[in-house]
């Protein structure tokens, strides 16, 4: 790419390939692939626009914008995604946190809330890069917060992002809650585990073909994960606390079924802002 004259005229020039590429908000992206390039914020790219564009910028952007028009999802680009009110660092090697999973999020902080206990102890499950747990403890400094994840990549990421966010969470590697001894209990248990259904042609498309197929699918059409979950947290479960799952769109019938055998009360199933069945909680 040939170096356009000034900042303004390089936003434009990445904004047009972004759109040639069928992206959907290429003025927003632009904008942030610009940023990343030359270290400088929005509000500096609108009063320095008529600044030269330099050839390393240039460079930089360019090579950002190819990455972007091949499919590779923003969050990997700029290594950054907002989840919740948090800024999260986030890699391959990990999930890239989710709108929908904010309504788990919600719902968590209600059922904290109305536990009669001032140190509720919160163990999320399949942490990923520490989305769910980070954003409870951020909004409820007050509780005891832990969280496990099998992949070791991805409990370095959810390590980095606690250590920056100065959030003190306990962390470990497990499969699921296998590495808690029989005696530990916890007042809530929160998971979003692998749904997608290994078959799902949805994984050889968009931002899931880039993210770790290990954090996406399981077996048994997506329920082998949310069934063993359900089946082992009861007994970690202090009585009258929670468990609080997020699913798939079509999955709430089976996951209320199976939280039913496994003895759970109260059970109930919560609509994502698309009107979807996105998160089932059950109490013991
Ligand atoms: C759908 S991602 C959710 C990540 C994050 N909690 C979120 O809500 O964005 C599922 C996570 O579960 C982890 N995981 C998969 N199987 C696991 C297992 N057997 N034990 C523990 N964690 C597991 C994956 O590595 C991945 O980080």
């Amino acid at each position: 790419m040939d170096t356009p004259a000034t900042l303004d005229a390089l936003l434009r020039a990445l904004r047009t390939r972004l759109q040639d590429a069928g992206i959907e908000n290429p003025g927003l992206e632009a904008r942030m692939l610009l940023g990343t390039a030359t270290g400088r914020d929005t509000t500096q790219l609108i009063a320095h626009g008529n600044d030269a564009a330099t050839a390393e910028q240039a460079a930089r952007a360019d090579t950002l914008c190819q990455r972007r028009c091949a499919g590779e999802p923003m969050a990997h680009i700029l290594g950054r995604r907002s989840f919740w009110t948090l800024d999260l660092e986030v890699s391959p090697a990990c999930l890239i946190p989710r709108p929908e999973t904010e309504l788990l999020v919600e719902q968590a902080l209600a059922v904290i809330d109305d536990l009669a206990t001032a140190t509720p102890r919160v163990l999320d499950l399949g942490t990923g890069p520490g989305t769910i747990i980070l954003a409870l403890k951020s909004e409820r400094p007050d509780i005891d917060a832990f969280a496990s994840e099998r992949s070791h990549e991805a409990l370095q990421q959810a390590r980095a992002n606690a250590a920056e966010l100065g959030l003190p969470v306990g962390l470990w590697r497990g499969d699921w809650l296998e590495a808690l001894a029989p005696a530990a209990h916890f007042h809530i248990i929160t998971c979003n585990p692998p749904y997608i259904a290994p078959d799902d042609p949805h994984l050889t498309r968009g931002d899931l073909r880039f993210e770790p197929r290990s954090a996406l699918a399981a077996a048994a059409n997506g329920l082998a994960d949310l069934y063993r979950v359900i089946d082992t947290a009861r007994a970690h479960l202090s009585l009258g606390g929670w468990l609080l799952l997020e699913h798939g769109f079509d999955q709430a019938p089976p996951v209320r079924e199976r939280l039913r055998q496994a003895g759970y009360r109260a059970i109930r199933t919560l609509r994502d802002r698309s009107g979807h069945e996105r998160t089932t909680l059950g109490m013991r």
